[in-house]
C-alpha cells in the first residue's frame, strides 16, 4: 500500500505505546485512524492529543477478548469512515505471574491467550470479511515479539507461546490471501528489542474475570530503565528504544508490503543479535541439537 492518504486504519491497543505512536505516524500520512483500546482514560487522552495536532483520529473503547466488542469496533469504524484498509492487530499484555510453567495460575494462561491470541483472531474474523469485500488494497499487521519469532526465553512461557501463535496466524493469513490473489497483504511485527511502553504494567488492564483465584505474590513494577539494566546484567543485551522508532518500521512494512517487520540497520546491535539467534536456531533444527544453544537468556 504505497498511498496511505485518505485511507482508514484500525489499531487495537492504540491508546499507548507502539499502537499510539503508529496512530500518530499513519494520521500524519493522511490516514483516518480508529484507535481501539480497553483503557478508556488513556484512549481519551490519546485521541485528544492527536486531534489537537489536527490529525483525523477516532477512539472506540474495545476489549479485544470479546468478539462482540470487536464487532462493535468494526461497525463504528465503518459508520465513521466507511472503509477499513489497515488492520493493526496490536493489543497485547505481559506481566503474568512468574515461576515454573507447571506452577503458573491457569488465569494467567487464560488472560494471555485471550488478549494476545484471541484478540488477534477476533480482529481477523471481524475485519477481514469487510476488507476483502471492499476489493481495494489493504494491509494487516500482527504484533508478535522476538520471543515468539526469533527464539523464546525459558521463563516467559505464557507470553512466548502467545507471540509464537501470532506469528503462525500471520503466516497462514498471508498464505491464504496470496493464494486467492487478494489485494490485502500481511506483516508480522517483531519490535527491535524491549520498547519503552506500558507493556510492563499490563496488569492495570486485567479484567476481573482473569484475576487468579489464589492471591499471588505481587512483584514490584520495575521502571523501564531498571528493567534494561537487569537485562543487560543477565547477558540479554538491550538498548533504549522508543515506540515511535517501532512505528516507523510499521509504516514501512505497510507501504513496502513486507511480511517480516524485523530490526534493520536502524538498530544494528539488535539486528546482529537477532540474526545470530535466527542462524543458531535454524542450525539447531538442521543438526538436531539442544535448544539451549539458541534460547534467549532468561530475564
Ligand atoms: N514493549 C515491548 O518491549 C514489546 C516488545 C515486543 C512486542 N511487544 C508487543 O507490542 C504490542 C503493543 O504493546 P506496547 O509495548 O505498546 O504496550 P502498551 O501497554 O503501551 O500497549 C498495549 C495496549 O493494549 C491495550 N490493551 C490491553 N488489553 C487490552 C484488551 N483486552 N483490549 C484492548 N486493548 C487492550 C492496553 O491498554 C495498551 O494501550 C503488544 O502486542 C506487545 O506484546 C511489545
Amino acid at each position: 500500500m504505497k498511498e496511505l492518504a485518505g485511507k482508514v486504519a484500525v489499531i487495537t491497543g492504540g491508546a499507548g505505546g507502539i499502537g499510539k505512536a503508529t496512530a500518530g505516524l499513519l494520521a500524519e500520512r493522511g490516514m483516518q485512524v480508529v484507535i481501539a483500546d480497553i483503557e478508556q482514560k488513556a484512549l481519551e487522552a490519546a485521541v485528544g492529543e492527536l486531534s489537537d495536532r489536527s490529525l483525523d483520529v477516532f477512539g472506540v473503547v474495545t476489549d479485544v477478548t470479546d468478539f462482540a466488542s470487536v464487532c462493535g469496533l468494526r461497525d463504528q469504524a465503518l459508520e465513521r469512515y466507511g472503509k477499513v484498509h489497515v488492520a493493526f492487530l496490536n493489543a497485547g499484555v505481559a506481566g503474568f505471574g512468574r515461576g515454573q510453567m507447571w506452577e503458573l495460575d491457569l488465569k494467567d494462561w487464560e488472560w494471555g491467550l485471550a488478549v494476545n491470541v484471541w484478540g488477534v483472531i477476533h480482529g481477523i474474523k471481524a475485519l477481514l470479511p469487510v476488507m476483502i469485500d471492499q476489493q481495494d488494497e489493504g494491509h494487516v499487521v500482527i504484533t508478535s515479539s522476538s520471543v515468539g519469532v526469533i527464539a523464546p526465553t525459558p521463563n516467559g512461557g505464557i507470553y512466548n507461546m502467545t507471540k509464537a501463535a501470532d506469528l503462525s496466524l500471520a503466516e497462514s493469513l498471508y498464505g491464504q490471501l496470496k493464494n486467492m490473489g487478494s489485494l490485502i497483504s500481511v506483516s508480522v511485527l517483531v519490535p527491535p528489542g524491549t520498547i519503552n511502553t506500558g507493556l510492563f504494567t499490563s496488569n492495570r488492564n486485567r479484567q476481573a474475570h482473569f484475576e487468579p483465584e489464589t492471591p499471588r505474590l505481587q512483584q514490584p513494577t520495575l521502571t523501564y530503565d531498571e528493567m534494561l539494566r537487569r537485562m543487560n546484567a543477565s547477558g540479554n543485551p538491550r538498548q533504549r528504544v522508543e515506540p515511535v522508532e517501532v512505528a516507523e518500521y510499521v509504516v514501512d512494512g505497510i507501504t513496502n508490503s513486507t511480511f517480516w517487520i524485523l530490526p534493520d540497520k536502524r538498530h544494528p546491535d539488535v539486528q546482529t543479535n537477532f540474526d545470530a539467534i535466527i542462524k543458531g536456531r535454524s542450525e539447531s533444527m538442521l543438526q538436531r541439537t539442544d535448544p539451549m544453544n539458541y534460547m534467549q537468556k532468561a530475564t
